[in-house]
């Protein structure tokens, strides 16, 4: 019998497929319109927590019409960045759909970082206003980067606000930022400044189970878009109370969360993306509402584009081939 063969993906060859943030927006809307229909397969992912506000968890998803099975084991460690260590760290192992033998495994942290980002300019291309062009970014690290990276790809933003509570992460974003996207970015030292005239504003800082929130209602603007990146971390509950239509990614990951403890304080979604996306649950329906998307981050973003990377490897030659 053939001894199967698994390609192995490090960080530094998934760097060099450099797939595209337009193209990772493309896939995760294909697989959010198969999800609003029913035909996708992805229990809550389960998790252990070997510290506070640290988690490993294990995320498996099927996606039929891109023949895309697999599972994503991630952790994220806040007190990583006093080591000098990421935040996010992990693997994914890609599952063929016909006989279950996994072909790939490789690293999981630029898939989070760039599909987590795709998920915030889809749900924001549905709700933020078309003409939107002001962007604010709390938290200024990986999240906060691609983040601002995917609306530039769906909105003609000309200016981002950016804040960080560490000063010199904050200065090199706007120095690499405004660089990478040939937009001006201003570094503000108060994180209502990098709200009040937005259109779009992220939130990607740590998310904590009991938080003290610093958005307060009303900083937002009418007509403005959130992207809740960090859960309910960063929005005071009244400024969450305040908006027209607060959507997730998924209701039972939603509701599993606060049954976890998040989210205590929070309207419930009146939307999932996949609904949105389908059609079956409306986007922004008026030029002045508030509106906020909380994706949670699921295991259908990651196996959307994790075949992608995987063909555009073997294509390149790239990687290491592995006996199972
Ligand atoms: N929802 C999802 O799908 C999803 C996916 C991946 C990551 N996340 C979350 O996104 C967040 C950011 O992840 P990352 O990989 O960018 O981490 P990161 O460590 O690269 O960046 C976090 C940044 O937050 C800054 N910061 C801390 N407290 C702050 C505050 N109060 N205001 C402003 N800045 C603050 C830090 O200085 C750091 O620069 C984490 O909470 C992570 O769990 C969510």
């Amino acid at each position: 019998m053939e001894t199967p063969q698994i390609l192995y993906l490090s960080r530094a060859d998934i760097e060099r497929v450099a797939l595209d943030m337009a193209t990772i927006i493309r896939l995760l809307e294909n697989a959010f319109r198969e999800k609003g229909a029913g035909r996708i397969e992805m229990p809550p992912k389960p998790g252990i927590h070997t510290q506070p506000d640290a988690f490993i968890h294990a995320m498996p998803a099927f996606i039929p019409a891109m023949r895309s099975a697999g599972i994503k084991w991630v952790s994220g460690y806040p007190a990583n960045q006093r080591r000098g260590l990421p935040y996010i760290t992990g693997l994914l192992i890609l599952n063929d759909v016909e006989t279950g033998i996994p072909y790939a495994v490789m690293d999981c942290s630029w898939i989070t970082a760039y599909r987590t980002a795709a998920a915030t300019a889809l749900a924001a291309r549905y709700l933020g206003r078309p003409n939107s062009e002001i962007a604010g970014v709390l938290a200024c690290g990986v999240q906060g980067r691609t983040n601002l990276e995917a609306l530039e790809v769906i909105f003609p933003i000309r200016r981002a606000y950016a804040y960080d509570t560490t000063r010199e992460v904050q200065e090199r974003f706007v120095e690499e930022m405004s660089a990478r996207l040939g937009i001006e970015i201003i570094g503000v030292d108060d994180p209502r400044k990098a709200v009040v005239d937005s259109d779009l504003v992220v939130t990607s800082g740590p998310i904590l189970k009991h938080p003290a929130p610093t958005i307060q209602e009303s900083w937002l603007k009418p007509g403005g878009f959130g992207s809740a990146v960090d859960f309910d971390s960063y929005w005071q509950p009244a400024a969450m109370a305040q908006m027209d239509k607060i959507s997730t990614d998924d209701h039972t990951q939603f509701q599993y969360y606060r049954s976890a403890g998040y989210f205590q304080l929070t309207p419930d979604p009146y939307a999932d993306l996949g609904e949105i996306v389908s059609g079956k649950k409306p986007g922004r329906e008026r030029e002045d509402e508030r509106t906020l998307a909380i994706n949670l981050g699921l295991a259908l973003d990651d196996m959307a584009v994790a075949p992608e990377i995987y063909q555009r490897a073997k294509e390149r030659g790239l990687g290491t081939w592995l006996p199972l």
